[in-house]
């Protein structure tokens, strides 16, 4: 999938990963148009593309808005707009099947229309539920999401896999280890930093001590996979894992962000957690995701999951 000189549009674009995507697009050359309906995305997140002319933006709900518009001349679409938060899936079931699901089904049906060629779509460890193989290669099988959310961009994949084979497209899925860095608005070092600027002395964590081992890949090396991913992909339907090579406790992570914020003695509140001592309901224990299959194609990622943590760190802090 070559991404140089082409029209591609990009959902969710003043998003935390679709903004770093769209500016990545944009100096290879491409022209640019950017959908959001700025729930969770901002507007301050694409200054540095709006003067570009090779940059449009479109505000606009993708579950209602005539998607035509945005549609014009479009050869890629990188569909990044959804509601990614794992905990919402326990409370509200309807906005992951809404946001994740019918959106993007919309999306497909609108871009087989208006004849869009190539799909990049984000998707998640979480398809991957609790695996027994770790680190978890892209051929696992069989997926057994244990989240809401999880089992929505599950959804999502089959249905863009389909859309390829019976309309003559390409796709290229990624499944993301946790992403972290610049313009990241919700995750867990929002919370331990919020946490710790009113309260000093102790910080309440959610789960049991040490917490979950997961792997974090920063923002920079997800986006350079991506483009690394979709360049040398061959198949019609490619799937890559992007993660690090290595994965962290949330008790890892708590010692990072007391450290870089410099304070010293924090005591630690564990909440214990629920079944079984995960953050929240849908929150797997163990992740660290196989990325053999991108490092093979030319790709591999500068910063290991503490040093792309203690980056993250240091940018929310400046
Ligand atoms: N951040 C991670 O660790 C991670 C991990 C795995 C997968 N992903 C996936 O990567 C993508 C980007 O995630 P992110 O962390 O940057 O999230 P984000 O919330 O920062 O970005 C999503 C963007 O989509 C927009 N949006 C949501 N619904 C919309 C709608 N109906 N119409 C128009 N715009 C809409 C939001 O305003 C926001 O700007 C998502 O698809 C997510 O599922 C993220």
């Amino acid at each position: 999938m070559k991404l140089t000189g082409r029209k591609i549009l990009v959902t969710g674009c003043a998003g935390f990963i679709a903004s770093h995507l769209a500016e990545e697009l944009l100096a290879r050359g491409n022209d640019v148009v950017g959908v959001d309906n700025l729930s969770a995305g901002k507007r301050e997140f694409m200054s540095g593309m709006m003067g570009n002319d090779a940059f449009t933006f479109i505000e606009g709900d993708l579950l209602t808005m005539d998607l035509g518009r945005a549609l014009e001349g479009v050869e890629v679409v990188c569909h990044l707009a959804a509601n990614p938060d794992v905990r919402l899936g326990a409370k509200n079931t309807h906005i992951h099947f809404e946001q994740n699901i019918q959106v993007t089904y919309r999306l497909l049906e609108a871009g087989k229309d208006h004849g869009v060629k190539d799909i990049m779509f984000p998707s998640t460890s979480t398809v991957y539920g609790e695996t027994e193989v770790i680190p978890t290669p892209e051929n696992y099988g069989p997926l057994v999401p244990i989240s809401v959310y999880g089992a929505s961009k599950l959804a999502c994949e089959a249905l863009i896999s389909s859309y390829c084979h019976t309309f003559d497209q390409n796709a290229v899925i990624y499944r993301f280890a946790n992403v972290v860095g610049t313009r990241s608005t919700h995750n867990v070092l929002h919370d331990f930093i919020r946490k710790l600027r009113e309260d000093h002395s102790s910080l309440e964590i959610l789960g049991a001590e040490p917490g979950t081992i997961k792997s974090y890949v920063h923002v920079k090396d997800c986006v350079r996979g991506m483009v690394a991913g979709a360049e040398a992909s061959d198949a019609q339907v490619e799937i890559y894992n992007i993660g690090s090579r290595d994965w962290m406790t949330v008790k890892d992570i708590a010692d990072i962000v007391v450290e870089e914020m410099d304070l010293p003695n924090v005591e630690y509140h564990w909440t214990g957690g629920v079944k079984g001592g995960r953050g929240w309901v849908g929150d797997v224990k163990k992740m660290l995701l196989a990325v053999d299959k991108l490092e093979a194609r030319g790709w591999s990622p500068e910063l290991g999951s503490r040093e792309a943590i203690r980056r993250a760190v240091q940018e929310i802090l400046a």
